[in-house]
């Protein structure tokens, strides 16, 4: 088989800007160890999301000059309703900012105390709005989903047994929604089976639960299931994504993912007493029914970019490119989940670095280091982004000490993520001279995005030696 290449030619670049590893041991105190707080013009390749990082093509961007930004009753609206309905089957469509505003919205309506939500994976701003409504948020993740270095084909499937035990334990009517995440964001960028979501729906039926699909990334997921479930391989992607979405009551989706926009987002369903809730606070909160926080350019940007991510060579070749950077790690014996996931490789931590305690954050050491190492951001799924306190201030940690290098889509191209794997096994080759980080300062929800960090003091050294014998007391 020949080179699966990238299906774009380039028209349009920006350039990179390139640091010194002097230059980056310095930034990187100066952001308190936290690459979110890290100017963007210091990064050499940024895989700190593929989130509204995408690049656009050029019809999206001809569709941006067409934006009618009439307040009500735009026609780029009607442009992105007709896209959305078409893709989901959902007849009720409502324009969000972003995906964590859609989520905001239902679970406002939905949630409160005694609630809950039973997920494979609640994504972090997912679960922050489940309880900041005052509900908890339940993941019940298959067991193949935990083992990070065992392939298997559906890691990111519900385990519908332990769905159905919390249903009787909690009770149906006390949880007013099963949501899959397709894919599997936090555990890995892993798929659901068809099989799966065909068992979840079965369960919420009988118990009258509705099922809600986080649909960020439903085209990855949808090319997974045509290239490894039975009976899909010659069923187009777009029909794979209408029966994926024919078994759900509704969706929350980010556009800034399979939708290769910069901006935007919504909420579909089929269920009309809810709809007009949403939209009465829609109104309250984003912005009329029509344009729901969004300008009508990014509702044009939207409605073509969800046509264009179901295009089969670019699923091949987006997929593939995952792969790539996955095989090249664990030919070095760098460990990663496996398979390769739909969007982005994730390193386990926690075996790269096994003599660093999860209190000291693994994933965020190894963050650190990648950044330091070969100016590549990436982002900690771990016990920063997830971890908790217990009664007397000891962490509760994650599942997983994750370390998730996002790949852009269509951003970056084969020789960038050469240099990605290059800089990885050069870190992986010195990993026993990393070290573990601590907590200086932290918000009470989504402390990840703006902690405050400094690297552990090893063998009773303080922080200022550590400081002394690495040469940055020059920082102000
Ligand atoms: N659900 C999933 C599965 C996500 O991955 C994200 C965002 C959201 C919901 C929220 O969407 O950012 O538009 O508000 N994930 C980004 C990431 C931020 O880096 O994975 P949003």
């Amino acid at each position: 088989m020949k080179t699966i290449i990238e299906p774009f030619r380039i028209k349009s670049v920006e350039p990179i800007y390139f640091t010194s590893k002097e230059e980056r041991k310095i930034i990187l105190e100066k952001a308190f160890y936290n690459p979110f707080r890290i100017h963007a013009n210091d990064v050499l390749i940024d895989l700190l999301t593929d989130s509204g990082t995408s690049a656009m093509s050029s019809h999206q961007w001809a569709g941006i000059m067409q934006g009618d930004e009439s307040y009500a009753g735009s026609s780029s609206f009607f442009r992105f309703e007709e896209a959305v309905k078409k893709i989901t089957g959902m007849p009720l469509v409502i324009p969000t900012h972003q995906g964590r505003a859609a989520e905001k919205i239902i679970f406002s309506i939905l949630g409160g105390k005694g609630k809950y939500f039973c997920s494979n994976t609640l994504f972090d701003t997912t679960r922050a709005n489940i309880e900041f409504s005052g509900a908890e948020g339940i993941d019940l993740i298959c067991k193949e989903g935990r083992q990070a270095g065992v392939p298997a084909p559906f890691k990111g499937n519900i385990d519908v047994a332990a769905l159905i035990k919390v249903i009787k334990e909690k009770g149906a009517k006390n949880i007013p929604m099963v949501i899959i995440t397709v894919t599997n964001n936090s555990g890995g960028g892993q798929p659901v089976s068809m099989q799966n979501i065909k068992a979840v729906r079965k369960v919420c039926t009988e118990n009258k639960i509705p099922l809600f699909i986080d649909a960020c990334r439903f085209a990855e997921n949808a090319y997974f299931i045509k290239l490894r479930e039975k009976g899909y391989a010659h069923t187009p992607v777009p029909e794979i994504v209408n029966e994926l979405f024919s078994y759900a009551d509704g969706c929350t989706m980010s556009a800034k993912k399979d939708a290769f926009a910069n901006i935007g987002g919504f909420l579909a369903m089929r269920d009309l007493d809810l709809a007009t809730q949403c939209r009465n606070l829609l109104i309250m909160t984003e912005g009329f029914t029509t344009y729901g926080g969004l300008a009508g350019r990014d509702l044009e940007a939207i409605a073509i970019g969800l046509y264009e991510v179901m295009d089969e060579h670019y699923l091949q070749y987006r997929i593939r490119s995952i792969e790539y950077l996955t095989n090249k790690a664990i030919a070095a014996g760098v460990p990663v989940i496996q398979p390769a996931g739909g969007h982005a490789v994730y390193i386990d931590a926690k075996a790269f670095l096994p003599h660093i305690p999860v209190d000291q954050y693994p994933g965020q050491a190894l963050v650190c280091a990648l950044y330091e190492q070969g100016g590549i951001r990436s982002v900690e799924i771990g016990s920063l982004m997830f971890g908790k306190y217990d009664a007397r201030k000891k962490l509760i940690p994650a599942a997983m000490e994750l370390v998730r290098l996002a790949i852009p889509r269509r951003v970056y191209t084969q020789s960038h993520i050469d240099y990605v794997a290059e800089v990885m096994i050069e870190v992986f080759n010195k990993r026993n001279e990393l070290k573990g980080l601590t907590i200086l300062e932290e918000a009470p929800t989504l402390r990840h995005f703006t902690a405050k960090l400094q690297p552990i003091s090893m063998k009773g050294k303080t922080i200022k030696n550590f400081r002394k014998k690495s040469g940055l007391n020059t920082l102000k």
